[in-house]
């Protein structure tokens, strides 16, 4: 099975393909995610891209930002609503929908979060997924993407994320957005063994909490007024 065929909500229902819980459900947003809501680097509204369980997503509200929250899995999503009731936060609302052709929202979002939807994406869905956030967006709005550098996981793996270079990267959200910078950036995933791959030992080293530090990139770019898509 490549990740083009994942089943998504069968992950969060922890079905058996991963070893437990999946693998990116930290418990938390990714560091360099919370970084930048604790800078006030994204604004209201706030758009979170393929949410999930909604770490993100509520870590903005917490911080008084209003966001939407954007997850294909059922099981994700009324995750997520629960948590949002038992911690308080009205501000966090959660959309089931499929991000690539999302729509219903012209021009509301000040500020798009991707923390790690894009290498989940078939390739072939990539386009369509950033006309939906350009659409989406509002003129000005900024777009972070979290996304795993290729070499990220070893090249025999059948399953593995679609990760990107910098060019590839570059020259996909290039076409609907003004980039501002690309850099690296760890991605922290639990991860103990590789789905297919129980004896392949990743070179990558772990956080305090034993949680793997995967190479990836952090995107900012804008949405610029001349608007195209
Ligand atoms: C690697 S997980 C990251 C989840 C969350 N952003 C986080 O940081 O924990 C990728 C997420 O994208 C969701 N996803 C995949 N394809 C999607 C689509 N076409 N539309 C909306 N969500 C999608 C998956 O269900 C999954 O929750």
């Amino acid at each position: 099975m490549t990740i083009d065929a994942m089943d998504w909500d069968g992950a969060y229902r922890e079905d058996g393909f991963f070893d437990g819980p999946p693998p990116w459900n930290i418990g938390e947003p990714q560091p360099v995610i919370a970084d930048l809501i604790r800078a006030g680097a994204l604004r209201s509204d706030v758009l979170d891209a393929g949410c999930g369980r909604g770490e993100v997503s509520l870590a903005l509200a917490a911080a008084n930002c209003t966001v939407l929250g954007v997850e294909l899995s059922d099981t994700a999503v009324a995750w997520a609503r629960r948590s949002a009731v038992q911690r308080g936060l009205s501000n966090a609302t959660f959309e089931q929908a499929d991000i690539t052709t999302f729509a219903g929202h012209d021009g509301r979002f000040s500020s798009v979060v991707d923390c790690t939807l894009f290498h989940a994406l078939p390739i072939d869905k990539r386009d369509a997924y950033l006309k939906s956030v350009h659409r989406a967006a509002a003129v000005g709005a900024d777009y972070y993407i979290l996304v795993f550098a290729k070499g990220a996981y070893p090249a025999e793996m059948v399953s593995k994320p679609n990760e990107v270079d910098a060019y590839e990267l570059h020259a996909a959200v290039g076409r609907y957005f003004d980039i501002d910078f690309i850099r690296p950036t760890p991605i922290l995933a639990k991860v103990d063994a590789l789905p297919g791959l129980p004896d392949v030992v990743l070179p990558f080293e772990r956080d305090s909490l034993g949680r793997l530090q995967f190479p990836g990139y952090l995107l900012h770019a804008r949405k610029s007024g001349s608007g195209i898509a």
